[in-house]
């Protein structure tokens, strides 16, 4: 062979492995190479947990919803956290793992008993911050708490309907649950504002579960009861949705004034229809976003204000129709 032909030869061959070899390297990087930003996963500020009375519940979700725009806000890692159903035990067992997952900050509910007190104060004496929202346990070492004055809640209750109706008045309460501090609290507002007002009588009392079937269930069985009931009181936020749905099965052409709690789209809608007379209105977003506050502060120092509470007020048709000025939500 000519040597000019070997030399082009070479240089051909040459050619093709270069290619090939730098097409290897092209195509083995782009196959494996992960972008960075999907390995390492973002440094937040604080690994925060907030831990509700029901996971799905409407009403968390909203206590949730602010408190995740406060955690956005301040680079906070938030876990939110809760047993599907109501359930006290569960709950107990969330918060205990939770203190010794060593989280840096927790805000829960407030659970009734002697477990809970002790709970709280083995976190707080590992050094994680303990705060409760929604519903205090003021016999607790808690370092705060974020939500709504119970007993005042329960008092406006009383108000609404000792303004707005006349003559006797046999009370239904729909609690959501009998060993929720906040809704003890909010019956004993209720009942205070009523001293005041011998037409008003409390007849019966009974538990929704917190969930809208309880209280359909609950309704329908203290009408059945107490077939003198013209007012019913829901304290829980989805009491007053069920109740419309049990007075309907029961008693559908009685006139019972109806106070609810809470402000979820469709008790406004049921407001707005005139099927339910007032409902006490709760912030619950801004418990959340308030919690977390709260919690990046415990992070650094104590608070000096312990009790943070958020807004409450009474809502009727007027304000769901915008006659007044104020935010129904
Ligand atoms: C209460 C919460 C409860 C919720 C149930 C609210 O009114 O503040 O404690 O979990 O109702 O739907």
């Amino acid at each position: 062979m000519k040597k000019s032909t070997k030399r082009i030869l070479y240089s051909v061959g040459l050619t093709i492995f270069l290619m090939s070899f730098l097409g290897m390297i092209y195509y083995g990087y782009k196959t494996f190479y992960i972008e960075k930003d999907t390995v390492t996963s973002k440094e937040y500020a604080h690994h925060f947990v907030l831990i509700a009375e029901e996971i799905d519940n409407e009403y968390w979700r909203l206590v949730e919803r602010g408190a995740l725009r406060a955690a956005e806000e301040h680079d906070i890692y938030l876990e939110y956290l809760g047993p599907p159903k109501a359930d006290n035990d569960q709950l107990l067992r969330l918060l205990d793992r939770m203190i010794s997952a060593k989280v840096d900050g927790i805000i829960t509910q407030g659970v009734e008993g002697q477990q809970f007190v002790d709970l709280v104060f083995k976190g707080v004496e590992r050094g994680i911050p303990i705060i409760t929202v929604d519903t205090d346990v003021k016999s607790s070492v808690r370092k705060a708490y974020v939500g709504t004055d119970n007993y005042y809640a329960g008092q406006l209750a009383g108000r609404t309907i000792i303004e707005n109706t006349t003559g006797e008045q046999y009370v239904g309460i729909v609690m959501g649950r009998f060993d929720a501090i906040n809704q003890q609290e909010r019956i004993e507002g209720f009942k205070d504002a009523i001293k005041t007002a011998d037409r008003i009588e409390i007849v019966g009392r009974k538990e929704s579960n917190i969930t809208q079937i309880g209280a359909a269930q609950a309704t329908y069985s203290l009408l059945k009861e107490f077939p003198k009931i013209n007012a019913l009181v829901g304290t829980s936020a989805l009491d007053g949705i069920g109740m419309v749905e049990g007075l309907q099965e029961i008693a559908p052409n009685k006139d019972v004034y109806i106070t609810a709690f809470d402000v979820l789209p469709e008790t406004l809608m049921l407001i707005q229809k005139g099927k339910i007379d007032a409902t006490v209105a709760q912030y619950p977003e801004e418990m959340g976003y308030g919690a977390i506050e709260v919690m990046i502060e415990l992070q650094a120092h104590d608070v000096l204000n312990t009790e943070v509470f958020t807004r409450t007020k009474i809502i009727d048709k007027g304000d769901v129709d915008g006659l007044r000025p104020g935010d129904p939500k």
